[in-house]
């Protein structure tokens, strides 16, 4: 891969303060992007106060105001947005007959309203320019039934579904949208996960047949690089010729 192939570019990432989000922005940076990596905590201005070529800005994905308010800022600081990375998401379990309506908005305030305010507002800057490419970062979960993740799997099926429609909507002006569907990754949320309910790793790469669950077939958790790494391929011009599209990248997990 050419090192720089983002230079010169501005991406936009959201989630960005540790996981995933944080890998997708570094590795963007690394590639030779100027990178806004936007959170709703506001540790990320901290946390990126002294990188090069990387602004942390506080942005909820769930208030659309505050979404437009955060891309206007970064289109008039840093410059005209290449590439929105959706990353940020919750995962709220629980069983569907006890689930609250609270854990319910709030897992689907973040995971698929926040796709759509910030594609929107991003999409309606990039459309005039010709140009640009939208990867969000839904979940394996939204392929397979998950127990205990109903809430959490339909979200990221809307999350990416509306992707791959943007992707028709947005394919006339030379945007391309992908999706990235990434299996159990050693991040804090996937580290909670292990510690509601017991058992760290092991259950996830040896599967769980009381609860329908394959293991992981090259058995391992994946690093958020791994993740990164799809990210950045369709974000790039590599993948110029590749719109609407889902990439797993979960060890064969669901075994697609
Ligand atoms: N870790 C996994 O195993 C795994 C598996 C499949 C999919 N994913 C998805 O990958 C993405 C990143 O997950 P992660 O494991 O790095 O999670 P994480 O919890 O470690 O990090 C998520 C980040 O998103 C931020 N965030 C949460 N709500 C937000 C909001 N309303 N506005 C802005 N930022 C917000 C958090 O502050 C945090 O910094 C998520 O969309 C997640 O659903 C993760």
């Amino acid at each position: 891969m050419d090192q720089q192939e983002f230079a010169g570019k501005v991406a936009f990432v959201t989630g960005a303060g540790q996981g995933i989000g944080a890998a997708v922005a570094r590795q963007l940076r690394d590639a030779g992007a100027t990178v806004v990596a936007t959170d709703r905590n506001p540790d990320v201005v901290e946390r990126y106060a002294d990188a090069e070529r990387i602004t942390g800005l506080s942005c909820d994905v769930t208030d659309s105001a505050q979404v437009d308010a955060a891309v206007a800022q970064a289109e008039d600081t840093v410059g005209p947005i290449d590439v929105l990375a959706n990353v940020a998401g919750v995962l709220a379990k629980g069983p569907v007959s006890s689930f609250s309506d609270s854990d319910w908005r709030f897992t689907f305030g973040v995971n698929t309203d926040g796709v759509f305010h910030t594609s929107r507002a991003v999409a309606s800057r990039m459309i005039p320019r010709g140009r640009g490419s939208i990867v969000t970062v839904s979940s394996n979960a939204s392929g397979v039934p998950r127990r205990n993740m109903a809430a959490y799997a339909a979200s990221k099926a809307a999350a990416t579904m509306f992707t791959k429609s943007l992707g028709l909507e947005l394919a006339d002006h030379g945007i391309r949208c992908n999706v990235v569907c990434p299996g159990s990754t050693d991040t804090p949320m996937q580290r909670a996960m292990w510690e509601h309910d017991g058992g760290g790793p092991e259950p996830i790469l040896n599967g769980d047949p009381a609860n329908y669950r394959v293991g992981i077939p090259l058995r391992r958790i994946a690093d958020p690089d791994d993740v990164a790494d799809a990210v950045l391929y369709l974000a790039s011009d590599r993948a110029r010729h590749v719109t609407m599209q889902e990439l797993y990248v979960d060890g064969g997990a669901t075994l697609r």
